[in-house]
C-alpha cells in the first residue's frame, strides 16, 4: 500500500523583506524553523500543501522569497491564496510553482479551493469556486478526496474567529457530502489547531508558522504557543493519519 505524505503550513505571513516582522515575530525567521523541524522529523520530502496567507499584506516580495526558498530546499508545493494574499500576485512570483487547482494520485485527489474575499477577512466560495468544485466531484468520482482551504467551514467557538467561518459553508457542505468519498477539509486561517466532524467529514485546522490565536476566545487574543505544522499520511484505502507538531 502506498501513502501519500503531505506537509501543510499556513499563515506564514512573510514581509517584504527576511527581517519583517508581525506582530513582533520574525516571519521569515519562524518559517525556516518550522522547515528545520519538519527535515529533522523525518518529513522533509513530502509535499508542502500551503493554505493561505503566505504574505502578511500580498507583498510579491513575500512570495518570490518563498519561492527561492522552496526551489532551494528542492521542495514539491501545493498552495492556494488567504485573505492576506493576492492570486494574481502569487501567480506571478511564485513562479517555480504553477498554481494547481488539483493534483491527483491513484487513489486520492486534493482540490484547492480559493476561499478569499478580496479586501476582506471573511471566507466564501465564489459562484466560479462552487462550478468548478462540482466538476471536478463528477470527474474525480472514484477517488478519495481531500480539500484544501484558506477559511473554516466549521464555527470554533471562537466569537471574533467565527465571524470568519465560510459564508456559504451549507452549500459546501451539500456538495461535498454528496460525492461520498470526500474525506477530509484541511484549513488555516484561525491560527490554532481545531478538529471537527463536520457532518461526516473531518475538518482539520492548523497552527500558523508564526503566531497563534487564542482558543475560544470572544475577541482577538493571541496565545503563546509556538509555530506548528501538520503531517498527514494520506492512505490508498482513504483512511488519513494527521497530527500537529509545535516547535
Ligand atoms: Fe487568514
Amino acid at each position: 500500500m502506498t501513502v501519500l505524505k503531505l506537509t501543510q503550513i499556513t499563515d506564514l505571513h512573510l514581509g517584504p523583506t527576511p527581517d519583517f516582522t508581525c506582530r513582533n515575530i520574525p516571519t521569515y525567521q519562524t518559517l525556516l524553523s518550522v522547515l528545520e523541524a519538519i527535515k529533522r522529523d523525518g518529513r522533509g520530502e513530502d509535499r508542502l500543501l500551503l493554505t493561505g496567507d503566505i504574505a502578511s499584506d500580498a507583498q510579491p516580495e513575500a512570495y518570490q522569497q518563498l519561492d527561492q526558498l522552496l526551489l532551494a530546499q528542492k521542495k514539491q508545493a501545493l498552495w492556494l491564496p488567504g485573505n492576506h494574499d493576492s492570486m494574481d500576485l502569487m501567480q506571478k512570483n511564485f513562479v517555480h510553482f504553477p498554481f494547481m487547482p488539483v493534483f491527483e494520485t491513484k487513489s486520492w485527489a486534493i482540490i484547492m479551493l480559493d476561499s478569499s474575499l478580496s479586501g476582506q477577512p471573511e471566507g466564501s466560495i465564489s459562484k466560479d469556486q462552487i462550478h468548478q468544485l462540482e466538476r471536478y466531484l463528477v470527474a474525480l468520482t472514484h477517488k478519495n478526496i481531500l480539500v484544501a482551504m484558506h477559511h473554516s467551514p466549521v464555527a470554533v467557538n471562537s466569537q471574533w474567529v467565527d465571524k470568519h467561518r465560510i459564508a456559504n459553508h451549507k452549500l459546501l457542505h451539500k456538495l461535498l457530502v454528496a460525492h461520498g468519498k470526500v474525506r477530509a477539509v484541511i484549513n488555516g486561517h484561525i491560527h490554532q489547531q481545531h478538529t471537527a466532524d463536520w457532518g461526516g467529514i473531518a475538518v482539520y485546522a492548523t497552527p500558523s508558522t508564526c503566531f497563534q490565536f487564542k482558543p475560544e476566545a470572544a475577541d482577538f487574543a493571541l496565545s503563546d504557543q509556538l509555530p506548528a505544522y501538520r503531517w498527514i499520511d494520506l492512505h490508498d484505502d482513504g483512511k488519513i493519519n494527521t497530527g500537529v507538531k509545535f516547535l
